[in-house]
């Protein structure tokens, strides 16, 4: 089999080679040239040592010489070159101890996590495959390479690495990895939060979000994310509810409604996990869940600081959510204060969540022009962009006054800010009145009164 490999690659193989070394591509870059997809990045396997490989390139950086890696430099593009190695265990879950270098390619090959990340090819030696990935690319299964135990054992994140892949390429995994995955998957309380946020967000931004039920069913979610599964166990009833339903099954309807997008994603993940403990039952036996933005609002925020993932993405998350207090009639009026409410910048965002939720209220059917919920978030799309094309003042920075106007009107510390929002409000109402005139006849009227 020939693939095409880059020319910066063949390069980096070809000197190698050259030098009297084995060198391949390896790992995830073959197993997505194979399938056709673009390569995240190109890693390169080879029987020289760190020192060799060192030498025969003009740039490199010394990523972690102590596992056998060189960043080899070309233009702007990195590469990261691998010695052949055989690992010890990861007892922090997270590094090798140990790495034993190798001469053998196959024992290399031997101590990856999946038969489809543990194939390598050159032009030269074409492709190396001992584990059958290719058999497994075509029967479209995640498989441990040797005996899942030991691999699982080896590294614990494996085990949400196996459902990350398949939620990505839309396979499955093999019964004797599932097996062993849900044996492991008490290991993950030893793996960095970073570790596992990298692979929740790419399980949660890939075509199969709903993926995130096998990596409930393996145990996975109970040490990860165990606010999912307290929305499982929430049960949903109301006069358009599935029979059975609950908030977690609506939640990955939610999320395969919304763009492949990170914030998005996690939004529709974490939005109705206030639920939970939100929920009552009326004497008809329907459910409600009052308020439970807030609780959710708090909840994301927990989970989001636990993953140690950035405040920005708190900060847009918690937001969206916190929005949900106030969904806005289409009148520019309460556009514009809901605009005001999650920041115009994250409206967009706003209106695919509204989206994504009734779309999980229609249980996945496909959406009607004629749907009153989906005719009324049209109409709000329509009326965020005339507000935008008017440049309705939106924030206390857009209003006619500022604090040194006022000030000259002996306005003096918290009382700026505070007739600042009044104001704010009402020309949030009728952008008419944000003029210099009004609101400074307003300032001084208030200010008599006061
Ligand atoms: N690998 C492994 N065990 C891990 C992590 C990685 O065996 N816990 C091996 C696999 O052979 C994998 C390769 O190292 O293919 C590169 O790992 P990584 O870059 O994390 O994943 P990719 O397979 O390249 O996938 P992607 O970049 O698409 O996430």
């Amino acid at each position: 089999m020939r693939l095409r490999l880059p020319p910066k690659v063949s390069f980096i193989l070809d000197i190698l080679e050259r030098h009297g070394f084995e060198a391949y591509a390896v790992g995830g870059c073959v197993r997505d040239l194979v399938l056709a997809r673009t390569p995240n990045d190109w890693d390169v396997t080879t029987s020289a040592r760190p020192e060799q490989v060192k030498a025969c390139f003009r740039r490199t950086v010394d990523t972690g010489l102590k596992h056998g890696t060189v960043t080899v430099m070309l233009e702007k593009d990195a590469f990261e070159v691998t010695t052949y190695r055989i690992d010890g265990d990861y007892s922090d879950s997270r590094h090798p101890d140990s790495v034993v270098f190798t001469s053998s390619l196959e024992q290399d090959l031997l101590r990856r996590d999946f038969t489809i990340n543990a194939m390598a090819y050159s032009d030269r030696g074409g492709l190396v495959d001992i584990s059958g990935g290719m058999r497994d690319l075509q029967k479209r299964v995640i498989r441990c390479v040797g005996s899942p135990d030991r691999r699982f054992g080896e590294d614990a994140l494996r085990v949400m690495r196996a459902v990350r892949f398949a939620a990505q390429l839309g396979f499955s995994i093999e019964p004797a990895t599932a097996e062993a995955a849900a044996r492991h998957a008490s290991g993950l309380s030893r793996v960095s939060a970073e570790r596992i946020a990298v692979e929740l967000l790419k399980l949660l931004t890939s075509p199969y979000p709903e993926m995130i039920l096998e990596m409930r069913r393996l145990g996975i979610t109970a040490r990860v994310l165990p606010e999912f599964d307290r929305m499982m166990e929430t049960p949903v009833a109301t006069p358009s509810s599935l029979p059975g339903d609950t908030v977690g099954a609506h939640t990955v309807r939610a999320l395969r409604a919304m763009p492949e997008d990170r914030i998005l994603r996690l939004t529709a993940l974490l939005y109705e996990s206030g639920k939970p403990e939100t929920a009552e039952t009326d004497e008809f036996g329907w459910t409600h869940f009052p308020e439970y933005w807030t609780a959710g609002a708090r909840i994301a925020d927990g989970v989001i600081r636990r993953l140690k993932l950035d405040n920005a993405t708190r900060k847009a998350v918690t937001n969206l959510i916190g929005g949900l207090a106030f969904i806005p009639e289409t009148d520019a009026a309460s556009v514009r204060k809901s605009m005001h409410l999650v920041g115009p910048e994250s409206f967009d965002d706003y209106l695919a969540l509204l989206w994504a939720d009734k779309a999980a209220d229609r249980n996945g059917e496909a959406v009607r022009d004629d749907d009153p919920d989906f005719m009324k978030i049209n109409s709000l799309y329509d009326r965020e962009r005339q507000i935008l094309r008017m440049g309705d003042p939106l924030s206390v920075k857009d209003l006619a006054v500022d604090g040194t106007d006022l000030e000259s009107l002996g306005y003096r510390g918290p009382e700026i800010g505070e007739f600042l929002k009044g104001a704010l409000d009402e020309v949030l109402g009728d952008p008419g009145k944000n003029t210099k005139e009004h609101l400074l006849a307003l300032a001084s009227e208030r200010k008599g009164a006061g």
